[in-house]
């Protein structure tokens, strides 16, 4: 037994099957706020969140924006400029170097801030949009705006309102990503579940059905969740602990 299993067996009480995943296992990260709560972003529902300090109706969802634009523009010009002064944390960069060993992984986020890319991770399904892009409220289009930390409102050649491509209160998730990333954990063998609060669906979802299909489910957060009692094994660590420690399990052992 080496050093990271008696790790394991500390943080979680079981020791992980590190024997029953190959270099062609099918991997899936699946993330949360909680990943970048190291990077210095802030979640949504923990003590300190957003939600605790702003109405999420007023900030995130259509009835807000049409009642004042600015304000949820500035909200998330806001949001947008502490995440281009924030770094991917141990947490990112240890999935790149994962997604070395594993040909077959990918990254399912609920994220919007765009941190998996900049750590230089790949097959990226962002299931909530990217706020760092724009839309059209009315006909969709994807609008390049020049000045992309818009707190005021532009509108569309259609006339619609520019507003952030990241999905609200009430939104369908898109449908090709949300379809993908379904697909991708129905042929997963191993799953994280990573720094989510597991209570919003479908994304909730996903590990759920990860497990129905015989995968492996690691969750990783500080904090016991609805997903806890049922993780095949659920560390109480932080995302930039943990994530590295099984890193280097995995690589110790394909090496
Ligand atoms: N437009 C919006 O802003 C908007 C609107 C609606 C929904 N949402 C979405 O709702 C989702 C909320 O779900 P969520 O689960 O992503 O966020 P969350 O805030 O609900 O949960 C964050 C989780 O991270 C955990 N955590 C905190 N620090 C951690 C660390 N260092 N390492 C690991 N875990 C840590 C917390 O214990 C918590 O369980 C968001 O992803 C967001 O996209 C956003
Ligand atoms: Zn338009």
């Amino acid at each position: 037994m080496g050093a990271m299993d008696s790790i394991f067996n500390a943080m979680a009480g079981n020791t992980f099957p590190i024997n029953r995943f190959d270099r062609d296992s099918h991997v899936v990260f699946f993330t949360g706020a909680g990943i970048s709560a190291e990077s210095g972003i802030s979640t949504f529902r923990d003590p300190d969140g957003h939600w605790s300090k702003y109405d999420p109706m007023k900030l995130a969802g259509q009835a807000g924006f049409q009642e004042d634009p600015e304000l949820v523009l500035n909200w998330y010009a806001d949001r947008r400029k502490t995440i281009c002064q924030a770094k991917p944390n141990a947490a990112h960069t240890s999935i790149s170097n994962f997604q070395k060993l594993f040909r077959h992984s990918v990254v399912i986020t609920q994220n919007v801030d765009g941190l998996h890319e900049r750590a230089g991770n790949r097959s990226i399904y962002e299931l909530h949009g990217n706020i760092h892009r724009h839309k059209c409220n009315s006909c969709g289009k994807i609008t390049d705006l020049a000045k992309k930390n818009m707190r005021t409102l532009n509108r569309c050649d259609c006339g619609g309102k520019i507003r952030p491509d990241v999905v609200w209160f009430g939104e369908s998730l898109p449908i090709g990503t949300i379809n993908e990333a379904f697909e991708a954990v129905h042929n997963c063998d191993l799953m994280f579940s990573i720094g989510t609060s597991a209570q919003i669906y479908p994304a909730a979802q996903l590990p759920i059905v990860a497990q129905s299909r015989g995968a492996y489910v690691v969750e990783i957060n500080p904090e016991p969740t609805p997903f806890s009692p049922q993780a095949d094994m659920s560390v109480r660590d932080d995302a930039g602990s943990a994530l590295p420690k099984f890193y280097e399990e995995f690589h110790a052992q394909f090496k």
